[in-house]
């Protein structure tokens, strides 16, 4: 018997596919340090990625968790179904060897988002163990952050 296995690849359909990560308390956009974040809510940042996405005929998986092994696992199982990620691992931009390990381990292209500039900011925020193994790091633009950040994630596909 021929058993045919169906895998989702990442460009399934002949569409290309995004892994969005928000990290932990970017659901309380909106209502969290408004001086910082601003007014902006995660349903804003989302509406506008959809809307980028489906101009640039790409498909977006958007996940948020406040739990790092959960991202972790998100990462670890992205291989072969997404193009590229985009993630914004917030809080643990600044702590986490377990998600930066996990973007080293899989061969799927990560783009690194801030909606603040965490170089002006307390100086503990000032280090970023995500961005040495992310293409690269955009912050500072607030939701702009995120759209740029699409628009270079885009770029990547196929190219690690
Ligand atoms: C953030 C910056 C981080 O330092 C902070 O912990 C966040 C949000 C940003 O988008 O500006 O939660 O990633």
């Amino acid at each position: 018997m021929i058993t045919k296995k169906i895998k989702i690849t990442e460009r399934r359909g002949g569409v290309k596919r995004v892994l969005v990560i928000h990290g932990p308390n970017l659901n309380l956009l909106g209502q969290r340090e408004p001086d910082i974040y601003g007014k902006v809510t995660m349903d804003d940042i989302n509406s506008g990625l959809k809307k980028m996405a489906k101009a640039k005929k790409v498909a977006l998986e958007i996940v948020q968790s406040n739990h790092e092994g959960e991202i972790v696992e998100l990462i670890g199982k992205s291989g072969g179904k997404f193009g590229a990620i985009l993630i914004n691992p917030a809080a643990y931009t600044h702590t986490s060897v377990a998600i930066r390990d996990a973007i080293s381990s899989v061969k799927v292209p990560a783009v690194e988002v801030h909606l603040s500039n965490i170089y002006a900011r307390e100086e503990f925020r000032h280090t970023s163990l995500i961005s040495p193994v992310a293409k690269g790091q955009i912050c500072g633009f607030g939701k702009m952050s995120y759209i740029l950040g699409l628009e270079a994630a885009i770029g990547l596909i196929g190219k690690k």
